[in-house]
């Protein structure tokens, strides 16, 4: 049962051996919970939360979740290990897709872009000013990378390939071949978030890192700073963020994540030097087919009685 919809390159694999429903891209909640009755395998995305309620609406013939993101926190995992169910996700294959993406809005906030564009769009464009839009640059800035997984290190990789002068990170775990490759320097986050010109969040969300960056710490930012978020929306206190852009605390924010998508609160759509996107960071065509094809081996393997290939939870089979 795909919850919504899966791209083709994963769907063929998994309707060449089962039965295959799909709730569609604008299926409700109803409609899902009553669409998984007697599957064995749910296909789900961030949309989706699979809770305890779904989990039951489906049956105790349900063997694997498999998750169209890499993120999971639309998963119950406690439910998930107490049904029995095996849960995957898509680590790996969206790394330097989201990495790109937030790079793009790392240059489109730092040299506001958009709002040069439509300046120019809307004949505010009349005369050359020596200071106009001028703001922080990439290169030879302090990248500070919150949350140095995956994504966090090809951003890393890639702004340092833009002539970023120093990489500081926070992470569980220290990472030393970042270190000799980059000359990266775990800190503490309060280090990071008063020496970077340019944070960027690329932790998981989960209860400990709700509102991670809150008012505390966007007080501490320069106010010259670039805050990029493509990780979850909840890790940043978007208000303290649109406050602070308002006051001109920090220069300016690149957001593809917010705590309640599809819906952006009034006060970061009206904040000003804000760059929104609607959660496009794995959104090229060769990674959602990887994406598509990785959640169908993993049901497929799953289905066939293997160990999944990138679990987030395992049962024992
Ligand atoms: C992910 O993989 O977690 C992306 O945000 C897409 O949902």
């Amino acid at each position: 049962m795909v919850a919504r919809a899966l791209r083709e390159a994963g769907l063929e694999l998994l309707q060449e051996r089962y039965e295959v429903r799909s709730g569609g891209l604008l299926a409700t909640r109803r409609e899902i919970l009553a669409l998984v009755a007697g599957a064995e395998a749910i296909v789900s995305d961030a949309s989706i939360q699979v809770d305890a309620e779904l989990l039951a609406s489906s049956g105790r013939q349900l063997r694997v979740v498999a998750n169209f993101a890499v993120g999971y926190d639309n998963i119950d995992l406690h439910a998930c290990a107490r049904a029995g169910v095996i849960v995957t996700n898509t680590p790996g294959v969206l790394s330097d897709a989201t990495a790109e993406l937030a790079v793009a809005l790392t240059l489109a906030a730092a040299r506001s872009i958009f709002d040069a564009a439509a300046d120019l769009r809307s004949g505010r464009w009349t005369h050359w000013d020596p200071s106009y839009r001028s703001g922080p640059q990439v290169g030879g800035s302090v990248v500070g990378v919150v949350g140095m997984g995956r994504i966090g290190a090809e951003y890393a990789r890639m702004m340092k390939g833009l002539g970023a002068a120093q990489i500081l990170y926070t992470s569980r775990t220290p990472k030393p071949e970042l270190e000799r490759q980059l000359g990266a320097r775990q800190v503490e986050l309060v280090e990071l978030m008063r020496c970077a010109d340019i944070i960027s969040l690329h932790t998981p969300a989960s209860a400990a890192t709700y509102h991670l960056i809150d008012a505390a710490m966007l007080a501490l930012v320069k106010p010259t700073a670039v805050l990029v978020n493509t990780a979850r929306g909840s890790v940043l206190d978007e208000l303290a963020l649109a406050t602070a852009l308002v006051e001109g605390r920090i220069w300016s924010a690149g957001l593809d994540v917010f705590e309640h998508e599809p819906n952006v609160s009034a006060e970061l759509l009206q904040a000003p030097r804000a760059v929104l996107l609607p959660h496009i960071g794995s959104a090229t065509a060769r990674t959602r087919d990887e994406m598509a094809r990785l959640v169908a081996r993993n049901v497929i393997t799953v289905l066939e009685g293997g160990q999944p290939l990138t679990p987030v939870l395992e049962q024992s089979v």
